[in-house]
């Protein structure tokens, strides 16, 4: 429950939040003391005293009570609002450290535009009900009280007349704030949907050119950008009839007190003062009447996101060490003994076995799509195999830490997924404490070197997109440095070299040879060239191994593969 959240952040310091409400009375009360001046005052000038000094400690008292509002004012917001947002960062900090928890299973299954909206718009829902919420749930309560009060000690009865139109404004509220959230969350979709075709099209643009389709685009856009106008008017619309019909009701109450209590004021039931200060309390409490349905529109929202948010927190990641887990130090031996995955219903791997000694070099071969990656990532523990098991070192993967095995392996994914910062950070990315020499050394074995010269700001120099944009080539060099780095046991370079020339290509194998010397090399490639001096290649056919070889006897054993050597000669 969202209150019982409230409540516990609150909690962590009550003295800070109990003066923050407690500044929050004295504006309520200081602002019902203001009419009661202006009362007197006029009371003061129809008694026909000629003397003056009462309206100077009148006026004295109404700066006094201005300062307390203005002061207190500032004081609330402060505490009251800034606390929200203390909440809403730690809230924030939760989700975010969840989300690095969770595993490939999760985010499989879960879009990126549902996790954006917990982090943006359900955060703010929450924050508005902690700071927005929360005040005018206290407006609605005290503020009504004590408006009510000061009002029936001038007059019961005119109270009761001049209060009867009032309820209605609490039930226009309630139901006009309800409709305008779902009005404010289609215009916020709808403005969503025009920022993600602007990026798309920047991401986009020269193929949009070079297809010219820039009058289709132009088109596109204008549809998306009408549909945020007709939006944003829906809710101008329902703007514009609220505020009328609250006014409406709260100006029939002023003209049943301007019937009624005229009436009463030329009886001499109350003074003239108080006829006119009660036109004021009307004019106050108007507001706590509204902050009845602004606070449980607002409540109501935070509870629906916090809940959201909230069955997100319970996701639990699937890849998590057992309890015999142990951290283990990993020298390269690797083993698959009928290995399965499949994602959801679509078998991948079916009964795969491989087994890799420490130091080797190994290469996997296979066509496209037939789960090569998903070996990779399987020997990472980014997926965990359906059945069958892994082995390392000859323990079974249950019996090693995930981070054990994680920090033993350097992994250069077919992406080439790079960070936007600077090129010495994305490589010390693969090992924080790495030194300066260190960043040299696996710059020269990745011949990346080559490409630095042309950097004006060498290793200093931003990439992505806050940067330079790197060729294909580059970053898989910068990836491969990056893996590097980590002198792992066991290096994994999944089709990293497809975007290198053959020249750079034999230079990185002949510099892995000795980089890695007593390391476990995979290299999955579709290119016979990386498997020359390979000690063992794999030949991936529909879910297991077809063959497995050194490159002289695949080409004799294996059609798959000779089929691949074939191709490849083809096109040299
Ligand atoms: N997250 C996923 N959800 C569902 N299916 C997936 C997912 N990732 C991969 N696949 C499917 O699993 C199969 C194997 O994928 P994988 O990436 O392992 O192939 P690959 O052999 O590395 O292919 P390539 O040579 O193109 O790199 C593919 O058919 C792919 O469509
Ligand atoms: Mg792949």
């Amino acid at each position: 429950m969202l209150a019982r959240f409230i409540i516990s952040y609150y909690r962590r310091a009550p003295l800070k939040i109990f003066f923050g409400f407690v500044m929050l009375i004295l504006v309520d009360l200081a602002q019902l003391f203001v009419p009661r001046m202006g009362q007197k005052a006029i009371d003061l000038i129809a008694s026909g005293n000629q003397d003056i000094s009462g309206l100077f400690w009148l006026s004295l008292i109404t700066i006094g009570l201005a300062l307390t509002i203005g002061v207190c004012r500032f004081a609330w917001r402060m505490i009251i609002i800034g606390t929200s947002h203390f909440i809403e960062n730690d809230f924030k900090n939760r989700l975010y450290d969840h989300l690095l928890r969770l595993d490939a299973h999760f985010f499989n299954k879960t879009k990126t535009g549902d996790i954006m909206a917990h982090m943006t718009n359900d955060m703010q829902a929450i924050r508005m009900s902690t700071a927005f919420g929360m005040i005018s749930g206290f407006d609605a309560i005290f503020l009504f009280s004590a408006a009510l009060i000061f009002m029936l000690k001038l007059n019961v009865r005119l109270t009761l007349f001049a209060m009867a139109p009032l309820p209605i404004i609490s039930i226009i509220t309630l139901f006009a704030m309800k409709l305008m959230f779902k009005y404010f969350k289609d215009v916020q979709e709808s403005f969503s949907q025009i920022t993600d075709k602007v990026q798309e099209l920047i991401s986009g643009i020269k193929i949009v050119q070079a297809f010219r389709q820039e009058d289709k685009e132009r088109e596109r856009f204008n549809v998306l950008s009408k549909d945020y106008v007709r939006k944003n008017i829906d809710l101008i619309k329902l703007w514009g009839t609220m505020f009328p019909l609250i006014f409406l009701f709260a100006d029939l109450g002023a003209a049943i007190v301007l019937y009624v209590g005229g009436q009463y004021a030329i009886l001499g039931k109350i003074t003239p003062g108080e006829f006119v200060a009660f036109f004021v309390y009307l004019g106050i409490i108007t507001w706590p009447m509204m902050a009845v349905g602004w606070a449980s529109n607002i409540f109501q929202r935070g509870n629906a996101s916090y809940k959201r948010v909230y069955e997100f927190l319970k996701e639990e990641a699937k890849i998590v060490d057992s309890k015999e887990a142990k951290y283990r130090k990993i020298e390269g031996d690797i083993e698959l003994k009928d290995v399965s995955f499949s994602y959801q219903e679509k078998v991948i791997l079916k009964g795969l076995s491989m087994k890799i000694k420490r130091g080797e070099y190994v290469g996997i071969i296979g066509k496209i799509g037939t789960g090569k990656s998903t070996i990779a990532k399987l020997i990472l523990r980014i997926l965990d195999p359906a059945d069958g098991e892994i082995l390392f070192d000859g323990i079974n993967y249950r019996n090693i830490k995930i981070d054990a095995v994680r920090d033993s392996i350097g992994y250069v994914p077919q992406d080439s997924f790079l960070f936007s910062m600077s090129i010495m950070d994305n490589i010390k990315f693969g090992r924080r404490d790495a030194t300066d020499e260190d960043v040299q050394e696996v710059v020269k074995a990745s011949a990346f070197y080559k490409d630095l010269i042309d950097f004006r700001h060498g290793l200093d120099t931003i990439v992505g997109e806050k940067g330079v944009t790197l060729s294909g080539g580059q970053k898989q060099r910068l990836c491969i440095a990056r893996a590097l780095i980590r002198k792992p046991k066991i290096l994994i370079l999944d089709d990293a070299l497809s975007a290198v020339d053959t020249n750079t290509e034999k230079e990185i194998l002949h510099n892995l040879i000795e980089f890695s010397k007593g390391i476990t090399t995979i290299v999955i490639s579709h290119r016979i060239s990386s498997f020359i001096n390979a000690d063992n290649i794999y030949v991936i056919g529909e879910e297991k191994i077809e063959s497995s070889g050194k490159h002289a006897e695949l080409i004799l054993s294996s059609p798959l593969y000779r089929e691949f050597y074939r191709i490849q000669r083809l096109e040299e």
